[in-house]
């Protein structure tokens, strides 16, 4: 990573008000160490019995797609993960567990996984829709094409399962996902449950966004 994207992660990261202090026993920041893809390889090995090798997860939503994700937001997850800002109790134990560096590497890691267009879909009925919601409420943040914006530690959504997706909705707009954007947040409160649904498939039809 270059230094000054470094640095303008630093300051992302300062002006985030989610983000918890440094998360290791060792002080040391994840984001600031340079991640080892290859170590990350073995690293992940126990992630796979849930996430998959392939980093796919699981279309019935209960395990997202971490294939391809910006390794920034890789890292972050697992930081507010392992520091109670995003509960996860099953992946908790495996978070606690992971020094700094094997954040790092893990992330690099994940971040070369294929993403598939073979993630899951929606019903397809209301992408139209979906899509007007996402252009009006979304796109600014995530992006024209579901890119997400790694600086901003904004997800990228292409991919994605619409299951996944349309649970993290469903939590965030009551209050279940702590570490969800506040601004997001004021966004997507007043969906409806069909709201939801539609432009969760929209996203999931989205094209697969290119890696940089
Ligand atoms: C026991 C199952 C389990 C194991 C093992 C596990 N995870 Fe997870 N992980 C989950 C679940 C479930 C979620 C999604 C939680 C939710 O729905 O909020 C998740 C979410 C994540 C996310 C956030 C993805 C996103 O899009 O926000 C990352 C990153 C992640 N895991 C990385 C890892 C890594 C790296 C390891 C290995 C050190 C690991 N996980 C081990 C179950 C697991
Ligand atoms: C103000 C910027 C902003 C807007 C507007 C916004 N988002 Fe987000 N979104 C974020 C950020 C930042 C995160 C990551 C939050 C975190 O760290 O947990 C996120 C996370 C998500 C996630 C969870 C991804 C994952 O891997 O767990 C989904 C799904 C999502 N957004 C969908 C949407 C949809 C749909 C809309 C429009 C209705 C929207 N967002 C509008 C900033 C935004």
């Amino acid at each position: 990573m270059k230094s000054a994207k470094l640095l303008s992660l630093c300051l992302a990261l300062a002006a985030t008000a989610s983000w918890a202090s440094p998360p290791a026993a060792d002080g040391a920041d994840p984001l600031k160490l340079k991640g080892n893809a290859k170590q990350g390889e073995e690293v992940y090995e126990v992630c796979s019995g849930c996430h998959l090798a392939s980093g796919i997860g699981r279309s019935d939503g209960t395990l997202p797609v971490v294939a391809g994700q910006h390794t920034a937001v890789l890292i972050k997850q697992m930081v507010d993960i392992r520091t109670g800002h995003r509960d996860n109790p099953t992946m908790y134990p495996f978070a606690q567990s992971m020094t700094p560096q094997e954040m790092a590497d893990s992330a690099a890691h994940m971040h070369t996984l294929k993403l598939s267009t073979k993630n899951g879909k929606g019903s397809g009925k209301n992408v139209k829709q979906g899509g007007a919601i996402y252009e009006k409420d979304c796109k600014s943040c995530h992006g024209a094409g579901g890119e997400g914006d790694e600086a901003k530690f904004i997800p990228m959504l292409t991919g994605q399962h619409f299951k996944y997706m349309q649970r993290q909705l469903g939590e965030m707009r009551a209050g279940k996902r702590k570490n969800a954007d506040k601004d997001m947040l004021k966004v997507i409160k007043s969906y409806s449950d069909a709201d939801i649904e539609a432009v969760s498939d929209f996203m999931s039809r989205l094209p697969l966004a290119k890696k940089k």
